[in-house]
């Protein structure tokens, strides 16, 4: 079913025999947990579980749309045979319905057991609530649920569901992906779009929980080391997984997990306040085409600027990074700091990296971003620092720096 005007867009759709979803499409929220430009949206995915003893249902959604959840729930199972919710993550963009839940359905809260406290300070509410161990089986009739712990995908007490009768990993954020579509399973998109739809799952994996990249391999083996072999992955945000696509989603998964870089890509992210930071851009874009070696270019400038959470899904996987940027009261410029400090968190370490800075009257730019750097642990490869205007003077000091990346 799909809502009416005055309503966001809400599908339903029946999986298995048992299992449904309840997807609500996000078109509204602009940065994703303040932070994040998303123009292409996101959707929330929940999920219900109908068997011979009652319903479980699996998360929810963000609590502006508690009231829309409840409905949309209601067109599958009357609420009050509801009798188990799971709590995968505690981020309210899954638990924000939990409260209007608990209220109207009084399900027992099955989650980690750092779940019930956050239940309590984020909703005041104290439900029914069960904790479940790593490893845990939990049955209600014919439904035969088994809890793995899943910590820090994407927070400590993130757990998911390995529905054994239909083969299905509820995978919470794991697998997720930005973007609201029109399709439910990935392997309804073409090779174009499947391809389009992999940037989504690198962005939301790079933004939200490339911090914790080494956890995504860690629970990944785990997982498999325990059987769990899921012939469905069913995520909390974008399209789900079967057959080869489900098997790429995996693969990817574990590159990204691993941090392996897409060899021969080198990122350039920029800051230029009058022009002559891109002038320096141009060098760097003529080296680059000129051996032709891949270079994708970011830039922040006072006529535009690109959206910080696309510059951290190319900088995740970049080989090497080049950082040019403009000087700013005897500093780097604020925002190249902010940008540089972001790519650090979310990037891993040992990246090759080389700092262009530029000044008017004084210099400093590239010592503090060189210390920015080395304390993220990347690899700085060197910095190389000049009065504004004259990088055709520095050019081969460019070239070598650019060189040795
Ligand atoms: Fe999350
Ligand atoms: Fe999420």
């Amino acid at each position: 079913m799909s809502g009416d005007t005055a309503m966001p867009e809400v599908d339903v759709y029946r999986l298995t025999r048992s299992l449904h979803l309840l997807r609500l499409k996000d078109r509204e929220t602009r940065f994703f947990e303040g932070l994040w430009e998303i123009p292409e949206g996101v959707t929330y995915n929940s999920y219900v579980l109908t068997g011979s003893e009652g319903a479980v249902v699996f998360d929810t959604w963000k609590g502006k749309w508690s009231g829309v959840f409840l409905e949309a729930l209601r067109g599958i199972v009357d609420p009050r045979d509801v009798k188990y919710l799971v709590v995968h993550h505690m981020e309210p963009d899954h638990s924000g319905a939990l409260r209007q839940l608990v209220g109207e359905a009084d399900p027992i809260v099955l989650g980690h057991p750092l779940t019930k406290g956050m239940i309590e300070s984020f909703y005041g509410l104290t439900p029914r609530f069960k904790p479940v161990g790593d490893g845990e089986r939990v049955t209600l009739g014919d439904v035969d649920l088994v809890f793995h712990h899943t910590p820090w995908l994407h927070w400590p007490e993130t757990i998911m569901t390995y529905v054994a009768g239909e083969g299905a990993l509820l995978s919470c954020d794991a697998f997720g992906a930005f973007g609201v579509f029109n399709e439910v399973w990935a392997d309804e998109l073409g090779e174009a779009g499947w391809e389009r739809y992999m940037w989504y799952m690198k962005k939301y994996f790079a933004n939200v929980i490339g911090t914790y990249h080494e956890w995504v391999v860690k629970n990944i083996e785990k997982l498999s080391s325990r059987g769990v072999a899921p012939s469905l992955i069913l995520p909390s945000h974008g399209l789900l997984l079967r057959g080869s696509r489900l098997q790429h989603a995996i693969e990817k998964y574990l590159a990204w997990g691993r941090g392996l870089p897409e060899q021969g890509k080198t990122l350039l992210v920029y800051t230029s306040m009058y022009g002559f930071v891109e002038r320096i851009v141009e060098v760097v874009r003529d080296y680059f085409a000129s051996k032709g070696r891949r270079l994708v270019v970011a830039g922040f400038t006072d006529g535009g600027r690109v959206d910080l959470s696309d510059v951290i899904s190319e900088a995740y996987d970049a080989e090497s990074i080049v950082f040019a940027t403009a000087t700013y009261e005897a500093d780097v410029h604020p925002l190249m700091r902010h940008v540089a400090s972001v790519i650090a968190r979310k990037t891993p370490g040992g990246r090759k990296t080389a700092v262009i800075a530029i000044y008017g009257w004084g210099g400093r730019a590239g010592r503090v971003m060189e210390e920015l750097l080395r304390n993220a642990g990347f690899n700085v490869v060197g910095v190389v620092e000049f009065k504004a205007g004259e990088e055709g003077r520095n050019r081969d000091k460019i070239i070598g720096l650019l060189e040795s990346l």
